[in-house]
């Protein structure tokens, strides 16, 4: 069902909107799953949770839907990275990084994702039982932890200790700009030097510092014919007229993948671990499964496939908590979603957070259910669920993504069952992902 928004109901559902997004979208999506919203200056923002219309946005269309301007304060810290590139040169950079993520490349670094995990668990080991620690934290250094040690063969948990307080400052940044009033009428407001901002200016600043001591380094100690990693990857790719990425590019890329590569997964494992702690039985089947495949040997590659349950979990956690929450696209033609217009220059936000919660395409929207992902199950629109988005912009990192969620998850199973403090409420922060606003307190119980 469609529906446009008077003037006037739009509105009132501004403020809300800015105070709270899920709740906004979510109540405006609860009985249509296409809504027009008339906004400031003409402008319109059109919200749809409709698998099929979601379709047309991102792959069916998608030559007629640029990212929108949403994306515009991350530019300021990824430049012209993959993920926030308009440009005609995207294409040349998605086909030289794509080849970075190959199943056969991916599957090499699973051995730094599981020492990693297994350094992170012997630190959990030596606090006790009985402790508490804050999954939300601890999510964000081990999975910054296994960017740098995968991608980059680097040590980043010296620096993880600034590094998560100089991306929680830009991110706090990015949420203020993109909620400000003047966000929508002002073209370069995420530019305007509002104190946010310049906080942001200087974490960024050191994260830069962080990837161009990551390069100078690298390039004291070229890779030989052997590359070792991502940033040899980078540094050795030539394009199709044999030129080397600019420095620039080099370091755009790599800061995209640091926020891209960590943020996004430590969610994902922050609220699997929340989930299964509200859910005994679910969580009871991973320990058998984990303990069965694995007979307490570190996890590999190679069990991927038979951790069939470990996976599905994780699936249905993104599904009630896509860490990538937002997709939003700005048209540049006139278009029309199912009879209603869509005018040149409107926003269109297909919201995973929304297309997974959509009645019609999953049963018992609201509860928690993994056994939807195992093999078998039955069939879905194939955007019914997009966690890593759809269409050529769909995410390069996802099969690195679920091949170390899953073994985070098995290894941490393997060693730890942990329960959310009582009495503490978790709180989603839309922010460029979905993150825990408050924290996620856990106690720590060793297994066996
Ligand atoms: C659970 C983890 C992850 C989730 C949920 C996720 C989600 C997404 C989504 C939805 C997009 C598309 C955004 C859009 O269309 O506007 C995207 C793009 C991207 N992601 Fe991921 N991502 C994850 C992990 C990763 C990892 C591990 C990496 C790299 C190591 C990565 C790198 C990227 C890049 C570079 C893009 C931009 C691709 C392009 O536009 O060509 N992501 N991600």
């Amino acid at each position: 069902m469609a529906r446009e928004l008077s003037g006037r109901e739009a509105l009132r559902f501004l403020p809300t909107l800015r105070a709270d997004p899920l709740v906004a979208i979510s109540s405006l999506t609860r009985d249509q799953d296409l809504v027009r919203i008339p906004l400031p200056r003409g402008n319109q923002l059109v919200l749809t949770s409709r698998p099929e219309l979601v379709g047309q946005v991102l792959v069916g269309y998608q030559d007629n839907y640029r990212k929108a301007r949403t994306y515009r304060p991350l530019t300021e810290l990824l430049g012209n990275g993959l993920l926030t590139n308009e440009d005609e040169s995207w294409a040349r950079q998605r086909r030289l990084v794509q080849p970075m993520f190959a199943r056969r490349r991916i599957d090499a670094f699973a051995p730094a994702m599981v020492d990693a995990a297994g350094s992170a668990m012997d630190r959990w080991a030596a606090l006790g039982g009985g402790s508490v620690v804050d999954v939300a934290d601890e999510m964000s250094a081990l999975t910054l932890d296994v960017v740098g040690r995968a991608l980059f063969s680097a040590d980043l948990s010296g620096e993880a200790g600034e590094m998560g307080p100089a991306l929680e400052t830009v991110l706090t940044a990015f949420v203020k700009v993109v909620r400000h009033p003047l966000f929508l009428l002002v073209p370069d407001y995420h530019r305007w030097p509002t104190p946010a901002r310049l906080r942001a200016r200087g974490a960024e600043r050191h994260l830069r510092g962080v990837v161009d001591g990551l390069i100078t380094r690298r390039r004291a100690t070229p890779a030989g014919k052997d590359e070792r990693d991502l940033l040899d990857a980078l540094l050795a790719a030539r394009d199709d007229d044999g030129n080397p990425l600019d420095e620039q590019q080099v370091r755009d890329e790599l800061m995209t993948v640091l926020l891209a590569g960590h943020e996004t997964t430590a969610n994902a494992l922050a609220w699997t671990l929340l989930l299964l702690s509200r859910h005994p039985d679910a969580r009871q089947r991973l320990v058998a499964e984990v303990d069965d495949v694995l007979s307490g040997r570190a996890a590999t590659a190679a069990d991927l496939g038979k951790l069939e349950w470990t996976s599905a979990v994780l699936s249905e956690s993104m599904r009630l908590y896509p860490p990538a929450w937002m997709i939003e696209r700005e048209a540049r033609q006139a278009d029309e979603l199912d009879g209603i217009s869509v005018p040149a220059g409107s926003v269109v936000a297909t919201p995973p957070y929304l297309v997974h919660r959509n009645p019609d395409h999953w049963p018992n929207p609201e509860g928690f259910d993994p056994r939807r992902f195992l093999p078998g199950a039955p069939e879905r629109h194939r955007l019914a669920y997009l966690p890593f988005g759809g269409g050529r912009r769909q995410c390069v990192g996802g099969g690195f993504a679920m091949l170390e969620a899953v073994l985070l998850l098995a290894t941490i199973t393997q060693r730890f069952e942990l329960d959310l403090v009582p009495g503490h409420q978790p709180q989603a922060l839309t922010a460029v992902t979905l993150r825990p606003a408050n924290g996620i307190p856990m106690t720590l119980r060793p297994r066996g």
